[in-house]
């Protein structure tokens, strides 16, 4: 079986490296906030160039503890895709904050800023920017609106670690970058792990606070927290892997290369890519005529090969974020075209020949 995504392969392929670090933090005795997380956040430091980074327990954290740094008021409003993770939307609703959904462009898939700058008022004090399937939204722009109408800006970047723009790393444009190392991310822990950066000191101190209980180094509680600490065995193997991320994500690139290259001919969208920036290609994502796409994937199916679809259901449609007199035509269209192909550094070249042979096919039955 051929999965979209197979953080597995990796896994096992340095079973003996990690557990080799495993061991040695089951050793010392110390399992929480230990000197593996505060060298796997001097490492995130020195490869976002940023002047903080903090450690917790996962990507939706990330942006909690973001969104509880800002202490947003009753009427204050965040823009936000529908397209995206429900995670994003969940640490939305958790904090109780008004947010107004935004629609995508139908090329990229990321947030559209024609109707961003559309939905900006006078009550709008935050965006949330996702940088979706690893390809980085139009950050650079983005961030001089939230400049000039001083709005904050939180990246979503729980997709796209390593990913750039112009050359500087996404997660570095806005007040706060947030990354989830979910086991299937392109940086992955063996469990939850997730970390925000940010160069404003300010809110450094608040994430440390909010992070355990409100506290502050007299583990005295100031303000309101969470638990979200990040373990030392997460940190011990995220220390370990992020001395190949650069290249797994080249690796990433290399395979979109060749979709990109093997399916052109195809009567299907493939995912843009531009000089201006690096995608990470955490998925690898066409669009397929609505009418093929359950088609196409049954047909893999078969195959023993599993395609995804992120996301089936956009955000403003599901039960819990519903908003009303929400008006998302391209997300609406965007989300019965979508496709996930597999992609994962691991996947070898003639799996990935087989599914590209396997997709020519199909159209070659069904199109006429
Ligand atoms: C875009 C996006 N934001 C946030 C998250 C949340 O990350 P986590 O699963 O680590 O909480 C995810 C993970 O699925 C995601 O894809």
């Amino acid at each position: 079986m051929i999965n979209f995504s197979s953080p597995k392969h990796k896994n096992i392929k340095n079973i003996d490296s990690y557990l080799k670090v495993i061991k040695k933090v089951i050793l010392s005795g110390n399992y929480i906030l230990g000197k593996n997380v505060k060298s796997f956040e001097k490492k995130l430091k020195n490869y976002f160039n940023c002047r903080y980074a903090i450690t917790n327990n996962s990507g939706t954290d990330s942006l909690i503890m973001s969104l509880m740094c800002l202490n947003l008021k009753k009427n204050d409003e965040v823009l936000v895709p529908s397209h995206t993770a429900s995670a994003t939307l969940t640490s939305l609703r958790l904090m109780q904050y008004n947010y107004r959904f935004v629609d995508i462009d139908y090329e990229t898939m990321n947030i559209n800023l024609d109707d961003m700058k559309k939905k900006i008022n006078k009550n709008t004090k935050v965006i949330i920017a996702v940088h979706l399937y690893g390809n980085p939204c139009e950050i650079e722009k983005i961030k001089s609106i939230c400049k000039r109408k001083r709005i904050f800006l939180i990246e979503d970047c729980a997709q796209a670690f390593g990913a750039n723009y112009k050359g500087k790393k996404v997660g570095t444009f806005g007040d706060f970058g947030c990354f989830s190392f979910f086991p299937t991310k392109n940086l992955s822990a063996i469990g939850d792990a997730g970390a925000v950066i940010t160069n404003n000191k300010k809110f450094y101190q608040n994430l440390l606070k909010v992070r355990q209980y409100g506290w502050d180094k007299n583990r005295v509680s100031l303000i309101n927290g969470i638990n979200s600490r990040c373990d030392e065995i997460q940190a011990s193997i995220l220390n370990l892997k992020i001395n190949s991320i650069n290249k797994d994500n080249n690796l990433r690139n290399k395979i979109a290369t060749t979709y990109n290259e093997k399916l052109k001919n195809l009567p299907l969208k493939l995912p843009i890519s531009n000089n201006d920036f690096y995608h990470t290609y955490h998925l690898y994502v066409i669009k397929v005529p609505k009418l093929l796409r359950d088609k196409i994937i049954n047909y893999f199916k078969q195959h023993k090969i599993l395609l995804g679809i992120h996301y089936k259901k956009p955000c403003h449609k599901m039960k819990n974020f519903v908003k009303k007199n929400t008006y998302l035509p391209i997300t609406d269209k965007v989300t019965s075209e979508i496709i996930s192909l597999p992609i994962y550094p691991e996947l070898k070249n003639k799996e990935q020949i087989r599914i590209i042979k396997l997709l020519k096919k199909f159209y070659k039955n069904n199109t006429h």
